[in-house]
């Protein structure tokens, strides 16, 4: 690790005299770590946290996040200075490289990410195998996946022409392979990438176009595409970004770990949760019954939670879910959408939630999920594709994570331990006599 070990903290094993004087790293910013590597030779005991609660499970230099403050940092800049001034790509190119682009740097990126839009013909034949109304993470999973049987030439993970052109390809392919799902739902021809056009308009060109008729990107919609782009970019080590380390640290192509990480983030506790606040709301339905909704929240038998509410790391406001939160209000006044219900619904809900007991004791604070949902669905998409355009803005988190853990020289697989809690030995009884 490269933080120095000034300080340390010694653990003692009660009832003997061992102990272990285990080095405290420093990052630039947050909390130091204890480096326990040692403690198992020292004591003979590992450590247990479950959820990861309480463990760094890796050096990293990309992304930051101080959740009781609030604040989320891409490569040391502030979420809401990036969302205001930056485009996605150019924050592509910041979490890939470490630092904003000169002007050249990005045009020679954003030709990198434009040269590789369009998928192997032979991926058209692959979407006829689901079922037509095959969910949109589904597909991703078995489509990104099998990205690495159509590319063998960038397979190499201990090449770094190749892992940068697999970088390239897997940022570059995903909005086709996202558009293309939802195409194949609906029936519709799928409509072929345009190298004239942004990232974010690309995107939607190939989602909203038929081929019957031209169709013009509206430029409202590709500015909040491209904003929801950034804010999802990165988060840290979360469950899909962790999983994608996971799976790489065993050597995997970074295709099949994309895909393990698509994997991760459909989860309803994850990435998933944009969805589900719609479909909650839908269920709510009317602000009269917001009470009777959130007393069955609070019932803890019930197992409902308020969905787009909570955060692992954030016991203050999720910052992406400010930015979100005004960028809903802009979007549905530029689309002349003077009243929207499911909004009102939402910020009804978010106020009675803020000021209850429940919610205030334990930081619960409206997350990314919790207005996403509602632009996208003003944005004219449908809830099925909610996580996975995340999953095509995560995409760049996810590479940028398992280049870094790559040329990390500490990498090693993957392999945590368990305190193990099943029978002892026994030996084997015949089925006769049991
Ligand atoms: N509604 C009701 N109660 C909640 C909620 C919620 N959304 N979130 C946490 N709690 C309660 C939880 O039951 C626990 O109560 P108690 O102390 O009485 O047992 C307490 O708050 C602490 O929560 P926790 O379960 O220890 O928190 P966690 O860090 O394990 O889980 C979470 C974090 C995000 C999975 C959880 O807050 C949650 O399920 N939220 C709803 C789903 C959601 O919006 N997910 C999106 C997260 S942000 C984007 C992303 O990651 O993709």
């Amino acid at each position: 690790m490269s933080g120095s070990a000034k300080r340390s903290v010694t653990i003692t094993l009660d009832g003997t005299n061992k102990s272990s004087q285990l080095p405290l790293v420093e990052g630039t910013i947050g909390p130091a770590v204890a480096d326990i590597r040692r403690i198992y030779g020292d004591l003979g005991i590992f450590t247990y946290d479950p959820g990861y609660g309480a463990t760094a499970a890796c050096e990293s230099k990309i992304t930051y996040i101080d959740g009781d403050a609030g604040v989320l940092l891409y490569r040391g800049y502030p979420i809401e200075q990036l969302a205001e001034h930056s485009t996605f790509l150019e924050v592509a190119y910041l979490l890939m490289n470490g630092d904003l682009p000169k002007p050249a740097e990005l045009r020679g990126f954003e030709m990198g990410v434009l040269r590789h839009t369009m998928l192997h013909e032979q991926i058209r034949q692959f979407y006829n195998g689901f079922r037509r109304d095959a969910h949109p993470m589904a597909v991703m999973c078995g489509v990104v996946g099998a990205l690495s049987a159509f590319y063998h030439d960038s397979l190499d993970i201990n090449n770094p022409e190749h892992r940068r052109i697999s970088a390239f390809r897997l940022i570059a392919k995903m909005p086709t392979i996202a558009a293309w799902a939802h195409k194949y739902n609906s029936g519709q021809p799928f409509m072929y990438p345009r190298n004239d056009l942004g990232y974010a308009e690309n995107f939607l060109h190939m989602f909203n176009a038929v081929p019957t008729e031209p169709y013009k990107v509206n430029p409202i919609l590709a500015k909040a595409m491209d904003l929801i782009m950034i804010l999802h970019a990165d988060h840290e080590q979360n469950a899909s970004t962790s999983t994608v380390r996971l799976s790489g640290s065993t050597g995997a192509n970074p295709f099949a770990c994309i895909a393990a990480g698509i994997a991760s983030l459909w989860g309803p506790a994850h990435g998933g949760a944009n969805e589900a606040v719609l479909k909650m709301l839908a269920e709510i339905g009317h602000v009269r019954n917001i009470p009777e909704f959130l007393s069955e929240v609070k019932d803890k038998g019930s197992h409902t939670k308020l969905m787009g509410f909570g955060h692992r790391v954030y016991k203050n406001y999720d910052p992406r879910a400010k930015i979100i939160q005004k960028a809903c209000h802009d979007v549905l006044g530029e689309l002349g959408i003077k009243d929207d219900p499911l909004l009102d619904l939402a910020m009804e809900l978010e106020k009675i939630a803020l000021n209850d007991k429940y919610f205030v004791d334990r930081k619960l604070y409206p997350n990314v999920d919790f207005y996403s949902g509602i632009i996208l669905k003003a944005m004219g998409f449908p809830t099925s594709m909610f996580t996975a355009l995340f999953a095509v803005s995560r995409t760049v988190g996810w590479i940028s994570q398992w280049s870094e853990m790559i040329e990390d020289p500490e990498q090693r697989i993957g392999r945590p331990r368990q305190v193990y809690t099943g029978p002892t030995q026994r030996d084997y009884v015949p089925p006769g006599r049991r």
